[in-house]
């Protein structure tokens, strides 16, 4: 059989935890090969063995058949072996061409020869369909271009096998469906891939083989023709998943949230939120469906006080909060789900107890007298853990050494326990597997059944439709329109979110 990479009976601890406990996984030349787990199952640490990154304590590798020793990145490098992290591993401050040649640069004499590098640059991205500008700096251009960056450093070290590590979960629908076009290019090329993802759909669209991992522990290896989304999420989380969340009537009651006629600029300048309107009442979840860039990151950032407003006002309970700092707004009584887990909500070399406490901290009893109360905190920490399954060693880790996942649910966790009469939750279920988002789905409706005010923003259709009792449709910072998922298809949405007005029943639409 020609398998391009076999990973056989690896084995790798961490203290407290064995994170791969004899993971077998043998991928086939040419295929798209799906590594399937719940968060936390010990898939990025697989990849990172398989990368160099860690040593495994037991096990063998093999490339084409050669027993291999992948002590470093390098030697994963010369091996034909590239990885795309989830987390970016750019240098802003340096342009496209610099970070891809960045430890390879072509030398003229004793000086590096940007033209050549661009030329190459430009070959490969020819090649593969990867568009990018050789010329731009990192800090400038979108999150799917510096996705493609990475593609192209890992080609342009020769990569013949690459790992993407849930490569679209930061994605926007657009950018997925390119980065699927590319996949498929890769692999006519004679690549081959393995894919970490939590999306089923995109394992049974684009992959040949997958194989599924559960606490450590290899389950199997299927041919994707011979499987379904049912029968895989089954395998990974060991019972039955519901795709669709139930829930009762909403029961609205005053206004929570009131937003007037707000405006806002962007990083660069830009106005982003155009006289926006908006109104979220205690008891009902208020989901903002648009693409990507139509003011959704600005507009929160506002609420929150991230980012300053120009014009226009934002209520809470009736009371002005318009440009008050993050604590004061936090205070007020909101609570927020960031977007980027690791900018605002985690400090990773905190550990899982310090950052369940980062807005309460200074507060009795989580301090007394200005000291840390230690005792406390802790006690916070490990009742968030067990109510939110954050699968930890404990809540004196350091955040960093947690899965992706297990972060996410961390933050989730403790911005619902602190009990806010706004939660704004933004792509809350953003890297995580399938049953822990049908339980934080639970939990968002929970919220809401308890009074609360949900703000949801999310690029997920499904979980828009899913759970909001009000859909409002966000387009060149604005909402220009209002809906009742009950009575709106998924595909008269994404009209409404290209900037066409609902049209009337039995109408022509037109875009
Ligand atoms: N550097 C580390 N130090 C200590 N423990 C770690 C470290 N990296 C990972 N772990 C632990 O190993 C286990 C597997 O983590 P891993 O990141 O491989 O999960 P994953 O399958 O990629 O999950 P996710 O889907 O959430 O990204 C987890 O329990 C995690 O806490
Ligand atoms: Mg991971």
């Amino acid at each position: 059989m020609d398998y391009v990479i076999e990973m056989l009976h690896i084995r790798k601890e961490f203290p407290g935890i064995v994170a791969n406990d004899d993971i077998t996984l043998q991928v086939k030349k040419g295929e798209i090969h799906a590594l399937l787990g719940e968060n936390g199952a010990g898939k990025s640490t697989l990849m990172n063995v398989l990368f160099g990154l860690y040593q495994p304590e037991k096990g063998e590798i093999r490339v084409n058949g050669q027993k291999v020793n992948i002590t470093d990145p390098n030697v994963a490098n010369d091996l034909g072996i590239g990885m795309v992290h989830q987390h970016f591993m750019l240098i802003d401050k340096f342009t496209v061409t610099e970070n891809i040649i960045l430890g390879k640069e072509p030398k003229k004499s004793f000086t590096i020869d940007i033209k050549k590098a661009e030329q190459q640059v430009r070959e490969i991205s020819d090649r593969y369909g990867l568009d990018v500008d050789p010329q731009a700096k990192i800090s400038d251009i979108s999150v799917g271009m510096q996705q493609r960056v990475e593609i192209l450093k890992t080609l342009y070290r020769g990569a013949e096998i690459l790992i993407f590590d849930e490569p679209t979960a930061v994605l926007t629908p657009q950018e997925i469906h390119e980065l699927i076009g590319i996949m498929k290019t890769l692999i006519q090329e004679g690549k081959s891939i393995i894919l970490i993802t939590h999306k089923l759909k995109e394992i049974m669209e684009v992959c040949d083989r997958v194989t599924v991992i559960r606490k450590g522990k290899g389950i199997g290896t299927l041919n994707v023709q011979d499987t379904n989304p049912q029968e895989l999420a089954h395998l990974m989380v060991g019972r039955d998943v519901l795709f669709k969340t139930e829930k009762t009537e909403g029961r609205p009651g005053q206004n929570v949230l009131e937003i007037e006629q707000l405006h806002v600029k962007d990083s660069r300048g830009v106005e982003a939120v155009r006289g926006l309107d908006l109104t979220v009442r205690a008891g009902e979840i208020v989901g903002i469906a648009g693409v990507d860039g139509n003011g959704q990151s600005e507009l929160i950032e506002a609420i929150t006080g991230l980012r300053k407003a120009d014009s226009g006002t934002v209520r809470l309970n009736g009371k002005n909060i318009t440009n008050l700092r993050p604590r004061k707004v936090t205070e007020a009584g909101v609570s927020h789900i960031p977007e980027d887990r690791h900018k605002y909500g985690l400090v990773l070399d905190y550990t899982i107890g310090e950052n369940m406490v980062l807005q309460t901290y200074y507060k009795n009893p989580m301090s007394r007298n200005g000291i840390l109360n230690y005792k406390e905190i802790y006690k916070k920490a490990k009742s968030i853990i067990a109510e939110f399954d954050v699968r930890t060693p404990s809540e004196f880790t350091k955040a960093r050494a947690l899965s992706g996942g297990n972060q996410q649910k961390a933050i989730i966790g403790r911005e619902v326990d602190r009990d806010p009469d706004l939660l704004i939750a933004a792509q809350p279920t953003r890297g995580l597997d399938v049953g822990a988002i049908e339980f934080i789905h639970r939990r968002l409706i929970e919220q809401r059944d308890h009074g609360k005010a949900v703000l949801l923003v999310s690029f997920e259709l499904d979980e828009i439709m899913n759970l909001s009792d009000r859909i409002a449709v966000i387009y060149e910072g604005a909402i220009i329109d209002i809906v009742d998922p009950k009575q709106t298809t998924e595909q008269e949405l994404g009209l409404l979110m290209a900037g066409s007005k609902k049209e009337r029943e039995g109408e022509q639409t037109n875009v």
